[in-house]
């Protein structure tokens, strides 16, 4: 009850906070624009549960601060879909599009009918209802008429509204109560990611990136949704089960509108304009950041649709043309054990070569024996492969038994180095127990020179193998100290790549904490927790001398991470190679990052091609000196695309929605201010992000 002027206050100042906070989440998760920095979103984020801690009555459901958590729940509820989420015919060529576009013409007496076409998102299919602009129930399609309410579950995916604005459904026509259909998904590299950490704690393992998905929404408990990357298309808008509007394109903007992801789709005025969409996007579709397994193409106008009708399966107004599984099969000649940087033994597939898709597949990783006995695997037997997006290509099921089949048997002695192997009764994998393994020291050196770790450009497998063989390294700290004649005496090196080695290396001593702390390849330390730990521990040093009470203190570590981090750190193997990396120069301190100027305030960047003078990380580096933001995928949110040589899809992509393009160096020149910031239209700059407030505030 608010009784007291200062109740009144609290209220408007906490309703103002959820206001600003879910601005900033759909720029961040949906725009991809975000206007503030993580910082400052943070700050707005603590206020708010600060406040709703100390007043607990006033916590709504649908606060943010709700999105992550919750308690775990009992099972899920039944909930009937109205109308039922029915599904698609299948065309699997092109004459059947044409026996599909026949009919419509036939129903419509038209000469042509107008399609859109869609990308068929491989995922989970999700009913979100929405009551009076609130988000209040997800059910999964379950059998198509009745599924599953996971609403906490779907409440956590940032991409999924809390609430629909209620000036905007006004304009579009719509009173708040509404029900968005679409379809869940994870990204390829999400997925892959998933894979590797349920790997690492000895978890399941999913077959593809729809199980991901179905198997991150369909659990109990709303914090492992939490956890996982997904995010949510939306292709159907009904008010009172029924679409509002007279073509299916309006529902898609709506969609849209309402701050939704709207999945891919472009309207066709007939069929050959169709199959020309799906045509691209089968070229195409390698490169998409998710799994799309077809086009889905409906009729756009509802009278037509309403004519069509249904079968009792699907409607007869849309089709899924499906593109050719990407899944070959082949034979299995031999399978042997690799050794990976924390001595597990993966054992890998070395298969007959086959074409699979467009690429040749010559051997598969089988990721544990766990994995083998799955399948029941043995060498020799013929097998099923598939190859999704480019996600490295797995093993589906043995097809056929070869006829003198050699079963797969872990070896006794490690195949690099002839240490015993161990297996610890409460893990899956099988470890070499030789701390100085050469292929260890192979293993950690590739993963810190990669591109995510210390980024040392040049120092790929085949000189790190001869660096380990030749013992010329024999800890990081060693690369540090290499001698340019005997580095140039190597084989595929000469004076002038050695050149180019040591300068890179060089340059890697600049690196910041966050990169070095992952390089370091502590067990379940990861990209994000390096970050992390560097902004909470500020060096190398104060990280070293943390107990696992002070590690837990920094938010998403847990007790097992700690564990790991302090049993890293208490080797004296590898405190000796933090002070040798220590005395070579190399102990970046935490900093804030330096802001150079405000110029590119909530501007965003994509960068495509190679560019001559820098890396694009270096690129992106400079572009947040500056306030700007560098995104991944261009669209007509994006203000500038800057072009390298031989540019990607992405440079396309830039021309046809009209983004401003800049060669390299424009680039440079808008840094330094001696270009004008975008135009769009041929007088002023179009205000946007906080520059773009101020100015309409003060008109
Ligand atoms: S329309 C009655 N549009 O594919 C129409 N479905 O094979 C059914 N899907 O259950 C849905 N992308 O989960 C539609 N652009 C899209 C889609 C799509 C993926 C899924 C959806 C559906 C299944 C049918």
């Amino acid at each position: 009850m608010v009784k007291t002027k200062n109740d009144s206050k609290l209220l408007e100042r906490v309703a103002k906070l959820r206001e600003e906070i879910r601005l900033h989440e759909h720029r961040y998760y949906v725009l991809d624009r975000p206007s503030i920095s993580d910082a400052e979103f943070d700050l707005l984020m603590n206020e708010l549960k600060q406040l709703e801690a100390k007043h607990p009555e006033i916590v709504t459901p649908d606060s943010p601060t709700q999105r992550v958590g919750g308690a775990a729940r009992k099972g899920f509820e039944t909930r009937r879909h109205n109308p039922p989420m029915l599904s698609l015919d299948n065309a699997f060529s092109f004459e059947e599009l044409d026996r599909f576009d026949r009919r419509a013409r036939e129903v419509s007496g038209r000469q042509e009918v107008e399609y859109v076409a869609e990308h068929k998102y491989d995922g989970l299919s999700m009913s979100l209802h929405y009551e009076k602009g609130q988000l209040a129930l997800g059910v999964t399609r379950g059998d198509g008429v009745n599924g599953e309410d996971v609403t906490p579950n779907v409440a956590t995916i940032k991409a999924i509204p809390h609430r629909v604005d209620a000036a905007k459904c006004k304009r579009l026509g719509l009173d708040g109560d509404l029900e968005v259909r679409g379809e869940i998904i994870m990204p390829l590299k999400a997925f892959a990611k998933l894979n590797e950490q349920q790997e690492e704690i000895g978890g399941k393992r999913f077959a593809n990136p729809r199980n991901a998905a179905a198997g991150s929404v369909r659990v109990l408990d709303p914090r492992i949704t939490a956890s996982r990357q997904l995010d949510f298309f939306g292709y159907y808008l009904l008010a009172g089960g029924r679409t509002p509007f007279t073509r299916h394109s309006d529902e898609l903007e709506a969609i849209s509108k309402l701050n939704f992801n709207a999945l891919q789709w472009q309207r066709c005025a007939s069929i050959e304009e169709v199959k020309e969409y799906c045509r691209k996007w089968e070229e195409k579709r390698e490169k998409l950041p998710y799994e799309i397994d077809g086009i889905v193409i409906k009729v756009n106008e509802l009278w037509l649709q309403q004519e069509l009708g249904f079968t009792s399966k699907a409607p007869r107004w849309a089709t899924a043309y499906k593109y050719p599984a990407r899944q070959e099969t082949t034979t299995v000649r031999e399978v042997i054990f690799q050794v990976g940087r924390t001595g597990a033994l993966t054992p890998v597939a070395l298969l007959d070569p086959v074409a699979v898709g467009g690429v040749t597949v010559s051997r598969s990783t089988l990721h544990n024996m766990d994995e083998i006995e799955r399948l029941g695997l043995a060498a020799g037997d013929s097998v099923l492969i598939e190859r999704a997006g480019e996600v490295i290509p797995h093993v589906v099921k043995v097809v056929t038994q070869g006829k003198d089949r050699r079963l797969v048997k872990v070896p006794e002695l490690c195949p690099e180095c002839g240490s015993h192997i161990h297996k610890s009764p409460d893990e899956v994998a099988y470890r070499c127990v030789n701390a100085a393994c050469p292929a260890k020291r192979r293993e950690s050196l590739i993963h810190f020179a990669s591109r995510h770790a210390m980024n040392i450009d040049g120092l790929g497998e085949k000189i790190v193998d001869q660096l380990v063989s030749t013992e010329m390294v024999r800890d990081f700290a060693g690369l540090y100290h290499l001698d340019a004649d005997k580095l140039a005496a190597l084989e595929r090196m000469a004076e002038k790549s050695a050149e180019n080695l040591l300068r890179e290396i060089a340059a890697s001593k600049f690196n910041d904490l966050s990169r070095l702390i992952y390089a370091l390849g502590i067990r379940f330390v990861g990209e994000r927790t390096a970050q992390l730990l560097g902004e909470h521990f500020g060096s190398i040093g104060a990280l070293a001398e943390a107990d696992e009470q002070a590690l837990t203190e920094v938010a998403e570590v847990g007790p097992k991470v700690a564990a790991s981090i302090v049993e890293f750190f208490s080797e004296r193997a590898n405190r000796k190679v933090i002070e040798r990396l220590r005395s070579a120069g190399i102990d970046p301190h935490h900093a804030q990052q330096e802001t150079v100027s405000n110029r590119l305030a909530g501007e965003s960047f994509v960068f495509t091609g190679t560019l001559a003078r820098s890396s694009r990380e270096q690129a992106g580096e400079l572009v947040g000196r500056h306030g700007g933001k560098v995104v991944s995928s261009v669209s007509k949110n994006t203000d500038y695309v800057v072009v390298g040589a031989d540019p990607g899809s992405k440079y396309e992509k830039a021309k046809s929605l009209g983004v401003r393009i800049l060669t390299e160096d424009e680039f440079e020149a808008l840094l330094e201010g001696k270009l004008a910031p975008a135009q769009p239209g041929a007088g002023e700059k179009k205000p946007s992000g906080r520059a773009a407030k101020k100015a309409r505030r003060s008109a």
